[in-house]
């Protein structure tokens, strides 16, 4: 690939231009804490730079698997781009009524088993079922009264799972060979997301989720290392609400500020394939321990499809919800190979991806 970033890695590039970074400090900084007004709300959109897009009919797959994923009827969805960011997409939480429990069960309690790979790897014993193994302790880390003095758990150690093609860290690439199964759902959902978008024959073959505590950020990067950039990422949140940085293809261009919410989508394809972005912020919820709409005890109105809801997710859901009190996921979802292309190698000079540096902003330092 060329590398459109050289200019940012270049000797002479000052700090003082790094308006992506400083956007950044902005929005992480506590005391005092940032002004949210101009923060791109989809919600309700006033911003004249949020334009409305129409689904084309054509491009809407059957009702009935849309259904089993969870997600409404594409005609009800509100779909928007953002002037000056060709190639994305925001989707405001397209799910019935309660569906993104499902997928918020499969990022605790599935994805996170072997053999996918986590961040907790590294560590010198070996987690197998980081849920099964830390829940009890994390439970009583939370319901302990007053001031907490332990040290944090296991399970708020959990701060990445990869799925598919798992991302070397250190080597800065996929390999053909660091590949494990794609989780079906994932794909289907996946799939038929890009479909309705636009963009057919979508392969989700690599995932990464990141789990955010409210003390969390992701450093503003590029996602270059996949082979094909024609094939959009698509972005799932869930959870506590993020306050996301979208910015342009140097770390010069001032980035916008929008929230991603409980069950929004987010896609950047084209242009914002390769824009810089980055999760300043994730925000506290307005009283501690309130879970986002979709996520409480009550949302249970739009069912999902038999299959879909293996009963674990609603006997266990209390579990899921001490924890989502203090948690936002996000599961970006890539097509790494190009259609009818080998798996070549690529050089790689984006050293803001490197798994210590992600590590070290994921944990609010
Ligand atoms: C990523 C990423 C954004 C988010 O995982 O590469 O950019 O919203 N995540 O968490
Ligand atoms: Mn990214």
């Amino acid at each position: 690939m060329a590398a459109p970033y050289g200019s940012v890695q270049r000797d002479d590039f000052l700090e003082s231009e790094d308006v992506f970074k400083k956007e950044f400090k902005r929005y992480k900084a506590k005391d005092p804490a940032p002004k949210l007004d101009e923060v791109i709300d989809f919600g309700t959109p006033q911003d004249r730079k949020v334009i409305p897009v129409e689904i084309n009919p054509k491009n809407i797959t059957d009702q009935e698997s849309l259904a089993r994923l969870g997600l409404l009827h594409p005609s009800q969805w509100r779909v928007f781009g953002l002037e000056g960011f060709l190639g994305f997409l925001f989707i405001l939480n397209p799910w019935r009524r309660g569906c993104q429990k499902y997928w918020v069960t499969r990022c605790l309690r599935d994805y996170p088993c072997k053999p996918n790979v986590t961040n907790l790897d590294k560590l010198q014993h070996g987690v197998d079922n980081v849920w099964k193994e830390g829940y009890a302790e994390y439970r009583n880390y939370r319901l302990q009264e007053g001031k907490k003095t332990q040290p944090k758990t296991l399970l708020h150690k959990l701060r990445w799972t990869t799925l598919g093609y798992h991302y070397d860290w250190d080597k800065k690439e996929y390999h053909q060979e660091r590949c494990t199964e794609f989780p079906t759902d994932l794909s289907q959902l996946s799939t038929h997301v890009a479909q309705i978008l636009g963009f057919p024959h979508y392969k989700a073959e690599s995932a990464i989720v990141n789990y955010y505590g409210l003390d969390s950020q992701l450093g503003g990067h590029v996602d270059h290392q996949e082979l094909d950039h024609s094939k959009p990422i698509i972005s799932f949140s869930f959870g506590q609400t993020a306050v996301f940085l979208l910015g342009g293809k140097t770390k010069s261009v001032k980035p916008t500020a929008m929230f991603l919410r409980n069950g929004d989508i987010m896609v950047m394809s084209g242009d914002t394939r390769l824009a810089y972005h980055g999760v300043p912020k994730i925000l506290k919820p307005p009283i501690a321990g309130l879970l986002p709409e979709g996520l409480c005890e009550g949302d249970k109105e739009g069912v999902l499809h038999q299959s879909m809801l293996p009963s674990a997710v609603d006997k266990s859901w209390e579990e899921s919800a001490l924890f989502m009190e203090e948690c936002r996921i996000n599961i970006t979802v890539r097509q790494v190979v190009a259609d009818g292309k080998g798996f070549g190698k690529r050089s790689c000079d984006d050293e803001l991806q490197t798994e210590s540096k992600r590590t070290k902003e994921a944990q609010g330092s």
